[in-house]
């Protein structure tokens, strides 16, 4: 039997790497979607009952055990935890504030890498492959992943896209939005350099990764040259 094909997405914050995943398994046929992100996302969101911790240690080992004993399903691209669909809440701006000192604990990264390998390992019945994006999914999660792309880009550009879907959001809501794009851009920012310094798995470029800069590129266009790719190594693959 043939393993299923992997499709490893990373790099840095608001470069397209889940609408990029998302509409590329819509182009593939028989492939499944792994958002990572969004299980760091719910794992943060989890913590958020927790008493503040007496030590950054004991806060931590909390954590982890929140990370060991949670339940993930994807369906398309929507993530429930727990049997509860958690797509929406993760996106808060408090859970993007949290997540990178969450995502940090070497307990919490091991726990949630062996649940991203079981998927990987098993996307579904009948299932080609997957496409699993994130921060570590080609360097550390798929290391044999057969395609691997770490997507990068300006950060006044992706600071300006971020706040462009928040400011859509709040008007659809009917909220008013009270955060300025310096500010936006300023923890865009702050979550690259925890990415990039963190001690476990930090956010780098795999070996043999394509890399394209996302910064002039429409989202089409950058779904367009990631299917040209994926299309090209799974006939080669499936031969
Ligand atoms: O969509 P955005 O780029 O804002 O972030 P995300 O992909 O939803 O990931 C949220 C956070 O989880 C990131 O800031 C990373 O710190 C962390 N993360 C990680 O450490 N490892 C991954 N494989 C994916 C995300
Ligand atoms: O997952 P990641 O944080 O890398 O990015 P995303 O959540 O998929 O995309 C962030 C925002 O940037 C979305 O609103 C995308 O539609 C937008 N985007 C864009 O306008 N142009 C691109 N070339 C890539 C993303």
């Amino acid at each position: 039997l043939k393993r299923a094909f992997q499709i490893a997405i990373d790099g840095v914050a608001s470069t397209g790497k889940s609408q990029t995943a998302r509409l590329l398994v819509q182009r593939l046929d028989g492939f499944a979607h792994i958002d990572s992100g969004a299980m760091y996302r719910a794992i943060t969101l989890k913590t958020f009952p927790l008493k503040p911790a007496v030590s950054s240690t004991a806060w931590a080992e909390q954590v982890a055990a929140i990370a060991e004993n949670t339940q993930f399903h994807f369906a398309g691209s929507r993530l429930f935890m727990d049997g509860e669909d958690v797509s929406t809440d993760i996106r808060s701006l408090e859970v993007t504030r949290a997540v990178s000192a969450v995502a940090a604990v070497p307990a919490v990264r091991s726990a949630l890498v062996r649940m991203q390998r079981d998927f990987a390992s098993a996307p579904g019945r009948g299932s080609r492959g997957v496409v699993m994006e994130g921060r570590d999914i080609g360097s550390t999660v798929l290391p044999d992943a057969q395609l691997k792309i770490y997507l990068d880009g300006q950060v006044l550009v992706r600071a300006e896209r971020r706040f462009a879907e928040m400011h859509a959001a709040a008007k659809k809501a009917g909220l008013p939005l009270n955060v300025t794009l310096e500010e936006i851009m300023a923890d865009v920012q702050r979550r690259d350099t925890a990415d990039f310094e963190r001690k476990t798995s930090p956010l780098k470029k795999a070996d043999r990764a394509v890399v394209i800069d996302t910064s002039f590129l429409s989202l089409a266009e950058q779904v367009g040259m990631l299917e040209v790719l994926a299309r090209e190594r799974l006939m080669h693959w499936e031969k």
